[in-house]
């Protein structure tokens, strides 16, 4: 098989390189810089890319550069990765006088080589550095410099060895992709062959070779990632597969009703729900403070998918979870998991206490590519674009105390806030949008009648991964619809409003 071994030095945009050389249907994994040459060279790689990263070639604690220069395989460094490179194979890294962030322009060397091949002489590129090369390593020759005659570009065409200061992975570089192309196809030969529906037939295989004859039990919550899990499995073990659904109550409007009929009577997984709704509700009653609610829903949960399986009465030697590779690189981390990064593991708790071996079938997929696989297994477009979903619930969006007749009111306003922003074409930038209600009664009229009722506060936020956001520039035109008919509609609200809070200092939930 043909894929490319990305090594981690540590920069932001690690995943970004990972994903465009994904988008280019070329299997990739992004390894730690720590890893040994020994296991790189077993994993047999068509080519390696070295990222960038925020450290010195020269501080004491930079990050080693395994010796991967004669696996005899193409090899990338980006940024810190051609500084290190370079510096192995015998050029010079130097702190330069200014150092470049942002916007760059290229300037190609004539120099003809076939990794810059269709590179605009004067492409825009994006930079990020202090230090750079002074000296090329012996056989290479200089491909590109940036504006101020720094080195930009480098290249050993024999060895196939090649860098670049700036960051192709990011968009700002225009013909970023291009030249990951150049790289990829070229260069390391891959062929196109990373495709949807070649993975669900390795996936099948390997589920199937993983669970034999064995039941797998699989937590459904609505969502994305556990939908297309529990599809793919269908797919590989069907009658092999059990799953439980806990309805919470605390689902958006018409929520539960789809999982029933998409994933049960659509694709016949055999479904076990647990209506527990009223549980819920009786168990959060006079609680207001939002971790004592998480806490009360996590624990609640457990219980009630607990006594599900003893229902189910059958054993279930595996429990399915839809965990992604965003939190596999993340746990394997040569600097330790992020410490900024929040991990909200639904059924967290549940593997150690169940005893059971895990089977997570999507640990190599992006959200996106999960996306994709599950219209591949013919999940609908209400179901595989689904936004973000809080575990707890419309609990954290009930702001104070939660009692049905709450959940009521802002599973109808939500639903207008839905519909309403779908039918503006922007809504397909947007992260997360929806409704909450604040624990605030205010004064309005009605006809001649004063009213005292709650106020909804519509969220709409833009976001490439949820640890940081930005509210929305939702026409005023959409936001009359969603005022216009939460008022008209909703009977028990009279008020409401627009949240313009970035996060951080906010967060996207309210609670
Ligand atoms: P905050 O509110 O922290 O949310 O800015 C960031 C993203 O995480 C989602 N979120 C959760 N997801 N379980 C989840 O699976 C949770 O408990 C949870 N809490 C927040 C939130 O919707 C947003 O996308």
């Amino acid at each position: 098989m043909h894929r490319i071994l990305i090594l981690d030095f540590g920069s932001q945009t690690t995943m970004l390189i990972a994903r465009r050389i994904r988008e280019l249907q070329v299997y990739c994994e992004i390894w730690p810089c720590t890893q040994s040459v020994e296991a790189m060279r077993h994993w047999q790689p068509s080519g390696i890319v070295l990222s960038g990263g925020p450290a010195s070639v020269y501080d004491a604690d930079a990050p080693p550069c395994p010796d991967v220069f004669g696996l005899g395989v193409p090899v990338l460094g980006i940024c810190y990765g051609m500084q290190a490179m370079a510096r192995q194979l015998g050029g010079a890294v130097a702190a330069g006088t200014t150092r470049e962030f942002g916007h760059a322009q290229l300037r190609l060397t004539p120099e003809q080589s076939p990794f810059l091949h269709g590179i605009d002489a004067d492409a825009p590129v994006w930079m990020s550095h202090g230090d750079h090369v002074t000296l090329l390593p012996p056989g290479f020759v200089a491909l590109a410099h940036s504006r101020d005659g720094a080195l930009a570009a480098m290249g050993h065409a024999e060895k196939h060895l090649y860098g670049v200061q700036f960051h192709p992975e990011v968009v700002h570089t225009r013909q970023g992709l291009q030249l990951l192309q150049g790289f990829v196809r070229s260069i390391c030969a891959c062929p196109p062959q990373w495709t949807m529906a070649s993975f669900v037939q390795t996936a099948v295989a390997a589920i199937r070779a993983q669970v034999g004859a064995g039941h797998v039990l699989c937590a459904l919550s609505g969502g994305v990632d556990s939908s297309v899990t529990a599809a793919l499995l269908q797919r590989a073990i069907g009658p092999q597969l059990h799953c439980v659904f806990v309805d919470n109550g605390l689902l958006r409007q018409g929520e539960a009703a789809d999982v029933e009929r998409i994933l049960g009577a659509g694709l016949g997984i055999e479904l076990h729900t647990a209506k527990a709704g009223d549980r819920f509700l009786a168990a959060l009653s006079g609680i207001s403070e939002p971790e004592a609610k998480r806490k009360i829903i996590g624990g609640l949960f457990i219980d009630v998918f607990e006594a599900a399986l003893v229902e189910l009465g059958r054993p279930c030697a595996f429990l399915a979870q839809g965990t992604l590779y965003p939190d596999v690189i993340e746990s394997h981390s040569f600097r330790g998991p992020s410490a900024t990064i929040k991990s909200h593991h639904n059924v967290g708790g549940l593997p150690t206490r169940l005893r059971m071996q895990l089977v997570e079938p999507l640990r190599e997929l992006f959200k996106d590519e999960v996306r994709v696989l599950g219209r591949e297994l013919g999940l609908p477009a209400s179901l595989v674009q689904r936004q973000p979903f809080p575990g707890p619930g419309l609990a954290v969006r009930v702001v104070g105390e939660v009692t049905p007749q709450r959940v009521k009111l802002l599973q109808s306003a939500d639903a207008i806030v839905r519909q309403e922003i779908e039918g503006w074409a922007g809504h397909v930038d947007l992260w997360q949008y929806f409704a909450a209600l604040l624990p605030v009664q205010s004064v309005g009229v009605m006809g001649d009648a004063r009213t005292y009722e709650s106020t909804c506060a519509v969220r709409a936020v833009t976001s490439t991964d949820g640890m940081t956001a930005d509210w929305a520039d939702i026409p005023r035109a959409v936001l009359a619809r969603i005022s216009g008919r939460i008022i008209n509609e909703v009977r028990g609200i009279n008020r409401v409003v627009y949240d313009i809070s970035s996060k951080p200092p906010a967060t996207i939930e309210w609670e």
